[in-house]
């Protein structure tokens, strides 16, 4: 008997976690690496919130907790649904994971059967088809391009939904392409959604805060409230409050959608780590001015990046709304060849030889679903960055 299930077989590791251990690999043998890779802000997590968790500590706060989350934390998140997406929740249909990542797992696991279709807009955040494949579901996946911005236009919506579609996924600002949906462009795929009851949401709105140049983001259940009932809205505080490390994150939605989650995770990791919530509710409870100014190095760091490499030779990248990742084509490089000889077939030749010649480390596109493209994650200093893209530059120069 093999000792593998057949369902992981259909599972891939995930492609970022790879590149940042394959950059660590060569870091740690010596070579100069600069990793674009990792999808975490360079900063550190703001002490007001370490100082909530140090309390927590000295307080005894360490022992096992509510499954889903202590009565504070739902509070504090429903009070932030309500403060920044006037969305009206009450903590029975609040759910905290370790991480905005377990939430979207339980959800998949809870409500996927045998057959069911996931409808993901690709270039996607890379867990979301093994999720769904792990959970049991079948993928869709509908391609958005580069001419809409990455963003899936109604027509592409419709065209992906059948019988069988569970749920639609939708990500904005988006990993990879830190593409934002404006109010309209939201407003025409929850119009299709309103002509397909039997589809549910999952809006991931991890990169809320990360929004630049005033846009103004948006969530489905407050452009379309008809789709309340029937959408799970997720979010966290890895990404906007700096803490990766610390693994929380949570979604509010129906009651009964929320109990199932809440079985899911009591038969697996029981609750997110009790300090951790506490700061948590600091966190989400205390002042947020931090978040303008680790903005306001991002669009610095943005504006460097797409400038740099729009000038480097075959390369075009659109300036996104949000979140810190640019994801520009490379189509005006496919078919050539590396000073090492490496030929360029595809945006994976182009990641490895990339780093194999230049030590800069960044991701193929089609490990999100769209090709030939690649994602810089700019949340790394200035200096490395310019560094960085001097040296994509010169690689793209460099090649016959
Ligand atoms: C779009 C998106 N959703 C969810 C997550 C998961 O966040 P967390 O670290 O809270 O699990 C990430 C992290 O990279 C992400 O980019």
């Amino acid at each position: 008997m093999k000792l593998l299930s057949t369902t992981l077989e259909r599972v891939k590791p995930s492609p970022t976690i790879a590149v940042t251990n394959k950059a660590a690999e060569l870091k740690a043998a010596g070579r100069d690496i600069i990793g674009l890779g990792a999808g975490e802000p360079d900063f550190d997590t703001p002490q007001h919130i370490k100082d909530a968790a140090v309390v927590a500590i000295a307080l005894g706060k360490t022992k096992y907790t509510a499954v889903d989350g202590i009565p504070e934390l739902k509070q504090a998140i429903c009070a932030k649904f309500k403060r920044d997406n006037g969305l009206d929740y009450v903590p029975a249909q609040v759910s905290v994971s370790s991480g905005g990542k377990q939430v979207l797992y339980n959800a998949l696991m809870a409500t996927l059967n045998e057959g069911d279709e996931v409808v993901i807009p690709a270039p996607y955040w890379v867990s979301y088809p093994d999720m769904v494949l792990l959970a049991g579901g079948t993928p869709v996946v509908a391609e958005a391009s580069l001419q809409t911005g990455f963003k899936l236009t109604a027509d592409q919506l419709e065209a992906a939904i059948t019988p069988r579609t569970k749920w639609f996924i939708f990500n904005s600002p988006s990993n990879p392409t830190g593409a934002g949906y404006s109010r309209d462009e939201l407003k025409a795929l929850t119009d299709v959604l309103m002509r397909h009851p039997h589809v549910w949401v999952m809006t991931d709105d991890m990169y809320e805060h990360l929004a630049y140049d005033g846009f103004e983001f948006c969530t489905p259940a407050e452009v379309e409230p008809r789709l309340y009932d029937r959408t799970l809205t997720v979010n966290g505080v890895s990404k906007a409050y700096a803490m990766t490390g610390w693994r929380i994150g949570y979604a509010a939605g129906p009651q009964e959608l929320i109990g199932a989650m809440r079985k899911v995770q009591s038969q697996s990791t029981s609750n997110p780590c009790s300090i951790s919530q506490w700061a948590a509710v600091e966190a989400l409870n205390g002042p947020h001015e931090f978040i303008a100014e680790n903005n306001a190095a991002f669009v610095r760091r943005r504006n460097l990046v797409v400038e740099m490499l729009n000038a480097a030779e075959g390369i075009s990248c659109p300036t996104p709304e949000g979140a810190f990742y640019v994801y520009p084509s490379i189509a005006g490089l496919i078919g050539k060849t590396s000073p090492a000889g490496v030929e360029i077939v595809d945006d994976e030749a182009f990641a490895t030889a990339l780093l194999e010649e230049t030590g800069v480390a960044v991701v193929f596109g089609a490990a999100f679903g769209l090709s030939p493209n690649f994602r810089v994650s700019y949340a790394t200093s200035d200096e490395a960055l310019k560094e960085a893209c001097t040296r994509i530059q010169g690689f793209c120069a460099a090649l016959t």
